[in-house]
Formats: C-alpha cells, structure tokens, sequence
C-alpha cells in the first residue's frame, strides 16, 4: 500500500477529523501514532484500528505543551519508528464575542491552535531531515479565509496556520519534506455539533448545500501525505463544498 513502511503522528485524533484522519492513513498502510488529551477516547480510537486490521498506537498527550510533545515523540518512536508524516489537527474552536474574550482565552487558544503545530514540527522535524523524507500537513480552516464573527482568536490562529505552513514549505523544500494545510468548511463532528453554528441554516449557503464528512478532510490529507504530492508544498487546500474559492 502507498503508505507502508512510514509512521504517522495524528493529534487531536480520539474523535472527529482526527480520528477520520487516522483511519485513512492507517487503510493507506502506514502505522500510525495517535495523539489526544482524551485518553479513554484515544485508546478506542487506535483500538478501532487494529480491529480492522492497522496499525495504530494511542498516547495521551497534550499537543500544546512540550513535555507531553517530547514524551509522546519518543514513546512513538519507540514503539513505531521514526515519524515521516505529521498530520497537526488538534484545536480548540470556541465562539466567544470579541467585547467578552479575554486576553487569557486569546492565549489559551493560541497556545493549541498555533504553538501547538509549531512545538509539533519542532520535535518531529529533525527526524524527518535525517530520513530525507517527510510530510506535514497542518489542518487549518475555512474560517481563516472567510472570517468568523465571534472567533476573531480561532480564524487568527488558523490563519497564522496557513503562514506557518507556507514558511516551513520554503524553508525546506530542498530536504524533501512537504508541508501544507487542509481548510475544511463545515464538517459534521462532535465538535461542530457542540458549537453554537446553525448546521441546518448554513447548508443553503454552501453552494453543495450540504456538510462535508470527516472522509472528505481524511482524504485529502492522505493524498497530501502521498507519494504522489511530492511536487506539492507550501499549498492551502480548501475542502469546503465550495464555501470558499480561492
Ligand atoms: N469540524 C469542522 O467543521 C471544522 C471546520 C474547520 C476546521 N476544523 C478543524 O479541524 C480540526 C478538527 O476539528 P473537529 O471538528 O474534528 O474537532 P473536535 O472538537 O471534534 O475534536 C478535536 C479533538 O482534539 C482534541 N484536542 C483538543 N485540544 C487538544 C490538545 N491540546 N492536545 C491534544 N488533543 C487535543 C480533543 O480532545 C478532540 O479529540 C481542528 O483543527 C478544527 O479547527 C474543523
């Protein structure tokens, strides 16, 4: 299979567009690390992976705080070998209006949505530098592009994504490592459900007029994370329903 050999780390991935994300990855072939703050989730979600017949390992982490990153990288290591795909999808995405957000919940939030992939890239980079081979994919959202009114710290953190992704790109184009980003739109997870977003009154607005599902994000991130995308970096794909065109 495309991804056989290689060892993938997903964050946030006990549920939702993670837990899609890892399921993907893992029917591609590769072994994949499963990160999450969630740990009875996290382990059922690995568990869910090799019942099926994957391989998968889930570690309780916080993918925003160093200790836990340098721990869970290396229990990944360990038990899996080095990391050659990072898929940073772990993010808190709150709606608090702008006169009530504090200059606590603005770093709180920053904290997961944008150190998060950078402590991330941090600790797996240099493994994929000695390989000669690696693949980033950051997941940011549709929300950066068009704006989201009362999550002015959630779109700013996804945006500061999308440079983050276009950056490192450049940085390391030459070593064989890729880096883009996924920008779903709304996409029906346990996450969007707990929102406060009127999921009925914005399919009209879409032009598909509909929700995507969390394969539409897995897939894109598996094609990213392919052997086939390795002419492709530095890239935003919008995984939208046409929300959003670039
Ligand atoms: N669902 C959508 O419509 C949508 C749209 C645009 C972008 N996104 C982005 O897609 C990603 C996943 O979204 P989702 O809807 O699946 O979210 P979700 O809330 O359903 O799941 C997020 C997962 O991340 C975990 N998590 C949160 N903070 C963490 C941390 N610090 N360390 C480790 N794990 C952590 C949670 O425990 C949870 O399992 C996020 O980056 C989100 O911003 C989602």
């Amino acid at each position: 299979m495309e991804l056989d050999g290689k060892v993938a780390v997903v964050t946030g991935a006990a549920r939702g567009l993670g837990r899609a994300i890892a399921q993907r990855l893992a029917a591609e072939g590769a072994a994949v690390s499963l990160w999450d703050l969630d740990g009875a989730g996290v382990r059922q979600a690995a568990e869910a992976i090799t019942a099926s017949g994957g391989t998968a390992i889930a570690v309780t982490a916080n993918a925003a705080e160093p200790g836990a990153i340098a721990a869970a990288a290396e229990e990944t290591r360990q038990r899996l070998g080095r990391v050659a795909i990072l898929v940073n999808n772990a993010a808190r995405s709150p709606f608090v209006r702008f006169e009530e957000l504090t200059e606590t919940t603005w770093d709180e939030l920053m904290a997961v949505n944008l150190k998060g992939p950078f402590l991330c890239c941090k600790a797996l980079l240099p493994g994929m530098l000695a390989a000669g081979w690696g693949r980033i994919v950051n997941i940011s959202s549709s929300s950066a592009q068009t704006g989201s009114a009362a999550q002015t710290h959630y779109a700013a953190s996804k945006a500061g994504v999308v440079g983050f992704t276009k950056s490192l790109a450049m940085e390391y184009a030459t070593r064989g490592i890729t880096v883009n980003a996924v920008a779903p739109g709304f996409v029906d997870t346990e996450g969007l459900r707990e929102a406060p977003v009127d999921i009925a009154g914005f399919a009209p607005k879409t032009p598909m007029q509909r929700p995507g599902k969390p394969e539409n994000i897995a897939a894109a991130v598996a094609y990213l994370a392919s052997l086939a995308a390795d002419y492709v970096t530095g890239q935003t794909l919008g995984v939208n329903g046409g929300r959003y065109c670039n």
